[in-house]
């Protein structure tokens, strides 16, 4: 199957539903087309791909702090970001239908509406900012505008140098944040890819001016081998570097990490070269200094700006297109998640074979004994057990462990591996060490001998 097939992504939306990892909000009042709330298994699987960034660009270095601003800022903030002035689309409107479109979406290329058909029918593009706007306290005037932050780097400049000297930190040194942000998207759609809520994982790494080159290699290197590592298929993975015209209003320099969606090359990703727009420009609307003193060269200066900016939602978007795999077992289809199991949102299910014969009740000791370990694991015996393992299958949980006769006997049971589909006995009370063991270990993914229905 081709990877522009739109069916890709109806099969998605469908697993994700089907298996609680994402609702449409509201839906029992007809949805809101651009948002999307996580069921129980999303939940776990966004969580865990948070905890993964946080480790990768927190935890495990020294030079990078993190952050939780608030998402209500000073609206001057946005004046001094640009966002007020600038951050807009291009929008028009069908004069017969008056659905309103993006003036580059390249559907209405043709002059035609592609709702209502007509022809010659759009009104002179007009900016559309993206901004959501509210009012702080009891009175709705101008005076009391607030904006929902469209993106979460701005709670990070403002906060440098509290950062900087509350940690004691030294250039070159970053922050990292992450939480939601919003933007009143003309066009949002692809399920989870555009959304007008959705949640960023952003750094800010500071630099000393003429260092920003080589720290945006640095860094383009470092996010695109973490994707890799989450056994994301490197043939699905390109950086596209941003023409002039591409380039944001505060970038000299900006790649995206771009993926193969069902829906073609699209960015997840971007890492920029912010120079020192930001910082001066919040030196200049809020007139405080916001210069970094080098106690070595003894120098003052703005520092620049290396920016990541990841979209957890679209990040996941990936993750789930990558992970999803069709191939024929015994005669029958199966599908498959192959989620790294770091991201998986159960590691184990266990299942009794049968309801009797002491089964269940070695099935319960272990599936207790993986919780009380913090494992996430899911207690089955509902239903054949082709059945069990294909509902885990779907749910991309990497390891099945059946109870049967034999354990009853010798206090063995069968570990049956997601994607490789063999089958082990190990001793039930060395479960817990085994997955631990497991989960401990890089995940290799296996090679693409069954070619997926997402490419
Ligand atoms: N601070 C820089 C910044 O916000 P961006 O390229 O506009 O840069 C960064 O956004 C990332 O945020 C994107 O690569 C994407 O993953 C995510 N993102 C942006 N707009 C989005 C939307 N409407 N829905 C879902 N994710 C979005």
């Amino acid at each position: 199957m081709e990877s522009t097939d739109s069916a890709v992504m109806d099969k998605l939306v469908s697993l994700a539903k089907r298996r609680g990892f994402i609702f449409q909000s509201s839906e029992i009042y007809g949805g809101t087309g651009s948002v999307w709330d996580y069921g129980p298994l999303g939940v776990e699987l966004k969580r865990n791909l948070r905890g993964r960034w946080w480790k990768a660009m927190v935890h495990q270095r020294d030079d990078i702090e993190g952050l939780d601003a608030a998402i209500l800022m000073h609206p001057r903030v946005w004046e001094a970001s640009g966002h007020v002035e600038g951050f807009s689309d291009p929008l028009v409107e069908c004069r017969n239908c008056h659905r309103r479109f993006r003036a580059d979406d390249p559907e209405i290329g043709g002059d035609q509406c592609p709702v209502c058909g007509s022809r010659d029918c759009f009104t002179e593009p007009r900016m559309f900012n993206l901004m959501f706007r509210t009012f702080m306290g009891p009175v709705e005037d101008a005076a009391s505008t607030v904006y929902l932050r469209p993106e979460t780097a701005q709670g990070i400049y403002v906060n440098f140098l509290n950062v900087l000297n509350s940690a004691r930190q030294k250039i070159p040194f970053g922050i990292a944040q992450m939480g939601k942000a919003f933007r009143n998207e003309i066009t949002p759609g692809n399920f989870i890819f555009r959304t007008r809520e959705f949640e960023q994982a952003e750094m800010q790494f500071f630099v000393e001016p003429r260092t920003d080159e080589e720290w945006l290699e640095y860094w383009k290197g470092q996010r695109m081998a973490w994707i890799v590592e989450l056994g994301i298929r490197a043939e699905n993975l390109r950086f596209h570097e941003h023409a002039p015209e591409e380039l944001a209003h505060y970038a000299k320099k900006a790649y995206d990490i771009q993926y193969c969606f069902p829906f073609g090359w699209q960015e997840f990703e971007g890492i920029h070269n912010r120079t020192d727009f930001d910082l001066s420009r919040h030196q200049e609307y809020s007139g405080k200094r916001l210069e970094y003193f080098d106690p070595v060269t003894q120098r003052r200066y703005l520092p620049y700006i290396i920016e990541t900016s990841a979209g957890i939602d679209r990040t996941l978007l990936v993750v789930l297109t990558d992970a999803y795999h069709e191939e024929e077992v015994e005669g029958e289809t199966r599908v498959v998640l192959r989620l790294h199991p770091a991201l998986a949102p159960l590691k184990v299910a266990v299942f009794p074979l049968v309801r009797k014969d002491g089964m269940p009740e070695i099935a319960v000791e272990i599936h207790a004994a993986l919780r009380a370990a913090a494992i996430p694991s899911f207690y089955d015996d509902s239903g054949s057990i082709g059945r069990r393992y294909r509902r885990q299958d779907e749910a991309g949980t990497p390891w099945c462990v059946t109870v049967d006769g034999q354990s009853t006997q010798d206090g063995t049971v069968t570990i049956r591996d997601r994607d490789t589909l063999r089958q082990i006995r190990v001793s039930a009370n060395a479960i817990v060490e085994w997955v631990s063991d497991q989960l401990a270990r890089p995940y290799v993914p296996p090679p693409p001998s069954a070619r997926s229905a997402s490419g």
